[in-house]
């Protein structure tokens, strides 16, 4: 079977109700915080995508026993510091940062040596933002300069730790709080802004935590070394994957679209926002409270009166995986867009600051990009006829399904390569696009 998909047509006008697979931040805590917990865990809608798997993989060779059937799960966890660590453990994040930043947290106590490693594009990321924090609480780790594959050799003795985290990320932070939980004492992070679903999940399972909300940061104090209760969950569908469908919508004139069962977690919702600056028709309703999170159905409207943006960097964080998204909307934009302080993008798992201009230029439209900022020259005319290819682009999953997306609203024939990327968080992302009715090959 081929490895790329042609898109011929741009998607005719749709009224629409659709489901989304479960959240990917959440699955993967969910797997590793029931690991944690002496008791029988069960969620359902868990996203079973290749990210999720590999956690569920790491897991299982740390002897935890997992059941899986559909899209539910079950986990026994071995309790903190149970793990069962045979020589020579060598354990593989896939692709996913969040699974092999996170998972560094629960080693810190690890009794043997055991290496970590990624495929392609994770060996290419940061670890040293995790690999620092880690080395305070005692572990040791020996790296090629923080990149995969490291070998992480833990402690009995971890010391609980004051740290900064200024990033914005909720997988530095997150690593912190779960190395934490098997800490004695109270381990203090004061962090910039991110998702804050640990923190939710912390304070659901009734943890230790306090939190203190400033405007630009929180401080964050887990004490450790209690017990884990079951953490039984449905896992609400992911609003970094519904973000495709929102675009899509509102790039699409005449078109309706409602989407299930959403987490509006605030900490998520910069791309709502930030769409509705530029003049998307987007709203939520039927607001609900689940274990801390908030869980909505959306309703996208289409429009071909989209507005230019100066983004506010306040916005930067919760949107921080739909930023190709939110470019193309910018692409039809009436004007001049700027999105600024946005270094972070480059680090994931393509450079996507990088991809997002590359895209544009593809479409012909008119940006100037540096390495933290963007601007936008939008053409709300904008229609393509040539021909484009897009490939060589890590196998990132969010470069693949946004060539889909600006595919079919902007027309163009274009051959988009390593459509299985889309197994990395959205495993029914195609099937979703043909429900709509497009036609892709
Ligand atoms: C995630 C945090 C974000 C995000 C990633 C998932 C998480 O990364 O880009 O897709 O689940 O904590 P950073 O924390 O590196 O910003």
């Amino acid at each position: 079977m081929s490895n790329f998909v042609k898109i011929k047509n741009k998607i005719s006008e749709f009224n629409k109700r659709l489901s989304i697979d479960g959240d990917k931040s959440l699955s993967i805590r969910w797997a590793l915080l029931s690991s944690q917990s002496h008791k029988k865990s069960k969620a359902s809608n868990l996203l079973l995508s290749e990210d999720v798997i590999s956690t569920l993989n790491c897991l299982k060779k740390l002897g935890i026993k997992i059941k899986i059937s559909k899209n539910f799960c079950e986990i026994i966890g071995l309790g903190l510091n149970g793990f069962k660590y045979k020589d020579n453990l060598i354990l593989n994040a896939g692709n996913s940062g969040t699974l092999g930043r996170l998972l560094l947290g629960l080693l810190v106590h690890a009794k043997k040596k055991i290496q970590l490693k990624g495929d392609k594009s994770l060996s290419k990321r940061d670890f040293l933002r995790v690999i620092k924090p880690l080395e305070k609480f005692g572990a040791k780790f020996n790296s090629n300069y923080g990149k995969l594959p490291i070998k992480i050799q833990g402690t009995s003795y971890t010391k609980p730790i004051r740290y900064f985290e200024n990033k914005g990320s909720a997988q530095v932070k997150s690593a912190v709080m779960f190395a934490a939980l098997n800490t004695f004492g109270e381990t203090i992070i004061k962090a910039k802004k991110s998702r804050d679903h640990s923190e939710l999940l912390y304070k659901h399972l009734k943890l230790p935590i306090k939190i203190i909300k400033k405007k630009k940061y929180d401080i964050i104090k887990v004490k450790g070394r209690n017990k884990i209760p079951a953490l039984n969950y449905k896992i609400p569908c992911d609003i970094s994957s519904a973000a495709f469908f929102i675009v899509l919508t509102a790039l699409t004139k005449r078109s309706r679209l409602e989407i299930k069962n959403v987490n509006v977690n605030p900490s998520r919702m910069g791309v709502f926002y930030i769409l509705k600056l530029m003049g998307v028709k987007i709203s939520k309703l039927n607001i609900k409270d689940y274990k801390g999170e908030k869980i909505a159905d959306l309703i996208i409207r289409g429009t071909n009166n989209i507005k230019p943006i100066n983004c506010p960097i306040k916005f930067n964080s919760s949107a921080i995986d739909e930023f190709l998204l939110i470019f193309l909307v910018a692409a039809k934009a009436k004007g001049i867009s700027y999105f600024k302080n946005l270094s972070e993008l480059n680090q994931k798992e393509s450079p996507r600051l990088k991809w997002g201009s590359k895209i544009l230029n593809k479409i012909g439209i008119k940006n100037i990009v540096s390495k933290s900022s963007i601007k936008i020259y939008g053409n709300p005319n904008l229609r393509i006829d040539k021909k484009i290819v897009i490939k060589n682009f890590l196998k990132d999953h969010r470069v693949f399904m946004t060539s889909v997306i600006a595919a079919l609203s902007f027309g163009g024939k274009w051959q988009i390569y390593d459509k299985s990327s889309v197994n990395t968080s959205f495993p029914s992302f195609l099937r979703k696009i043909d429900q709509l009715g497009a036609n892709i090959g």
